[in-house]
């Protein structure tokens, strides 16, 4: 298929391309780069320096490149960030998404595999979460990826469009081969912090909040390994192809650690210490959020393969321990 991927150049988005590339999907990448990285874009891979908000010039890329699927990852997704600038997250995200839609409607595009969040369920009345649980964002960026998600419902229900939206829990890690990896500027993510106080590029790593309901007191997430993840976007394209419904899944690996185990397993994959240090909770933050992924596994046959805590954190030590300053290499 010819697969257009916004946001391409970014975290997720460039792993997935990679999958796309292995998969023989011929791939355009659309990203304005006001995150992502030119590095991040294989070079036999055509970027398109572009906003999703020109509904005209993205509806001629669409028209132009005869794209059959548009991969949509362009959007803000710090949480904090989204609570203390909401203006540029209904902006990108909300605003950004519909241009981008509209131009698909326009093109006739037949597929989209959108990239969601499990902040849209917010803080979860059990665990592990299944899709059909209530949604409660308690953050602007999860509020902003629910509203998306149901304008995609909107427009299938009106236009046809098929789609499946992904609803990630913790993405982590980075690529086998240490060529791609996680560069957030300013970077907020437990394990990029982790890793880069054990270069010693950070003086400690704090754990946000000691008094959770968690035996060892420390919020519990569900690491998924981005290549996991990857993986999983190829399979749901294979999915709508073959006539899938349009619908949500969950991404995770229905396991969950606390902030203290992945800095326990960090200096055990690194073989190196480092201060620790417990500081107060961070606002905002569910004490445990765990994947019911089901579902996923079922209809499409996805299954984590490097989705380990250990594999993630060497994964992720080998991209950073090599990439000390990520894509940048002037420093
Ligand atoms: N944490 C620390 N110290 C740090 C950074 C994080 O203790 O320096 C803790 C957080 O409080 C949290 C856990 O580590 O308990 C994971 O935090 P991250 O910031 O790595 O990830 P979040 O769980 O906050 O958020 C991630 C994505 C969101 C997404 C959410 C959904 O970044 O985009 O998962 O589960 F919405």
């Amino acid at each position: 298929m010819n697969v257009l991927v916004t946001g391409g150049a970014g975290y997720i988005g460039s792993h997935t391309v990679r999958a796309l590339l292995a998969q023989g999907h011929q791939v355009t990448v659309l990203d304005n780069l006001s995150r992502g990285h030119r590095d991040a874009v294989p070079q036999q891979v055509r970027l398109i320096i572009e906003d999703i908000h020109h509904i005209d010039k993205v509806r001629r890329i669409l028209e132009t490149a005869h794209i059959d699927a548009v991969m949509h990852f362009a959007a803000h997704s710090q949480v904090g960030e989204s609570m203390e600038n909401p203006t540029i997250y209904y902006d990108n995200n909300v605003v950004g998404s519909y241009c981008l839609l509209e131009a698909v409607r326009q093109a006739g595009v037949k597929y989209m595999v959108f990239s969601s969040t499990a902040a849209v369920y917010g803080e979860p009345e059990k665990t592990p979460i299944t899709e059909d649980m209530p949604y409660c964002p308690t953050n602007v960026y999860g509020q902003t990826k629910l509203m998306i998600e149901n304008m995609l419902a909107q427009f299938s229900r009106a236009y046809g469009l098929k789609y499946v939206a992904l609803r990630y829990f913790n993405a982590a890690g980075a690529a086998a081969d240490g060529s791609i990896g996680e560069d957030h500027t300013p970077e907020t993510h437990l394990i990029p912090l982790i890793l880069q106080t054990a270069l010693g590029l950070r003086k400690s790593i704090k754990i946000f909040g000691t008094d959770y309901p968690t035996p060892d007191g420390t919020c519990i997430r569900d690491y998924i390994h981005v290549t996991d993840l990857a993986d999983a976007h190829c399979r749901v394209l294979s999915y709508l192809a073959q006539g899938g419904v349009s619908q949500y899944f969950n991404l995770g690996s229905q396991h969950g650690f606390s902030v203290r185990d992945m800095i326990e397993t960090a200096k055990q994959v690194t073989g190196r210490d480092f201060l620790v240090e417990e500081a107060p909770r961070r606002a905002g933050d569910p004490a445990v959020l765990v994947a019911a992924s089901g579902k996923i596994r079922e209809i499409t046959g996805w299954q984590p393969i490097r989705s380990s805590v250990e594999t993630i954190i060497a994964d992720a030590w080998n991209w950073h321990s090599h990439h000390r300053s990520g894509y940048d290499v002037s420093q």
